[in-house]
């Protein structure tokens, strides 16, 4: 299965603060915010990974991750020029897709719960048609908005209606088929001249090949698009990783438990970051995990 992670779009409504850098490399608590998603991708499995971005950002996220194999992925690189919609990504990545089932994650869509890596991988492994993740929210009509029935069938999906018909959004989380590339290719762009994700999804529902999952109430699923938002989400997580002592999306850490890389391996990228209490909780994960500690403790 292939991961993309979508960091395009222009984050207008957080200007001035993204004129001169990607919304989706802003902090998120202790972490720039494309570590959230990423880690979505990396705690399903997925060790392919495209990251999209616009020409001008695109070099930052290399400089940020490379070729991943720092963290036993391997990840690749391509350009939006223009927001030309989310179902475009199906179609920059179609090459690296190449037929194979796809996870497409937004780069701004933070989502934390116990049990996510065991949902994601069951998800993962029997997919047929496309998979979207539900989740309850306030102020259906900023987002998708989709109806289900009791098996979790979609019934109908809509972008960001006036009168929404559930309070279930859709979260920028996508498991699609084999067939998610051509359903794009055959998508018409909207009035705003862009490639709707949810006319894609849409198409599955069509063929009654769509289910949604709900995240449940224990769940949570941050905006992060506002700057009122992105500061309460980045005080979510600073509160769990202070009160539990744990920390989240750390990838080094899910690199290590998913299996990617080893102790040292581990330890070692923790020792790059040792002056941040964020290096030195990889450094002490990775001890646990029997770590030959080279390098003194600060
Ligand atoms: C996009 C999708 C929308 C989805 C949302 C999740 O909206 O179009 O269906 O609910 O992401 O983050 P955007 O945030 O690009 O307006």
């Amino acid at each position: 299965m292939k991961g993309i992670v979508l960091a395009g779009g222009s984050g207008s409504r957080l200007h001035p603060v993204t004129l001169a850098v990607s919304k989706q490399l802003l902090p998120v608590g202790d972490k720039p915010m494309v570590y959230y998603p990423l880690s979505v991708l990396m705690l399903a499995g997925i060790r392919d990974i495209l990251i999209i971005s616009t020409p001008a950002e695109l070099p930052r996220f290399r400089r940020l991750f490379g070729d991943g194999s720092g963290l036993g992925l391997r990840i690749g690189y391509a350009e939006q020029h223009r927001p030309g919609g989310i179902a475009e990504a199906l179609l920059i990545g179609a090459a690296f897709i190449g037929g194979d089932p796809v996870a497409l994650v937004l780069g701004d869509n933070v989502f934390h719960g116990t049990s996510f890596s065991a949902l994601l991988q069951r998800e993962c492994a029997d997919l047929r048609g496309c998979v979207l993740f539900g989740y309850r929210v306030g102020d259906p009509e900023r987002y998708g908005v989709a109806e289900v029935d009791a098996a979790g069938r979609l019934l109908s999906l809509e972008e960001k209606p006036s009168r929404p018909r559930s309070d279930r959004a859709v979260t920028g989380l996508y498991l699609y088929d084999g067939d998610a590339v051509g359903i794009a290719r055959g998508l018409r762009p909207s009035a705003r001249g862009e490639l709707e994700i949810t006319d894609l999804n849409r198409v599955y529902l069509e063929r009654g090949a769509a289910r949604m999952v709900d995240l449940g109430r224990g769940f949570a699923w941050l905006d992060t698009g506002t700057p009122e938002s992105l500061l309460k989400a980045g005080q979510y997580v600073l509160t769990l990783e202070e009160r539990q002592s744990i920390r989240i999306a750390c990838i080094e850490e899910i690199a290590l438990r998913m299996g990617y890389i080893g102790a040292d391996e581990c330890f070692a990228l923790g020792a790059r970051l040792a002056t941040s209490a964020y290096g030195r909780y990889v450094m002490d994960i990775a001890r646990e995990f029997g770590a030959e500690a080279a390098v003194p403790r600060l």
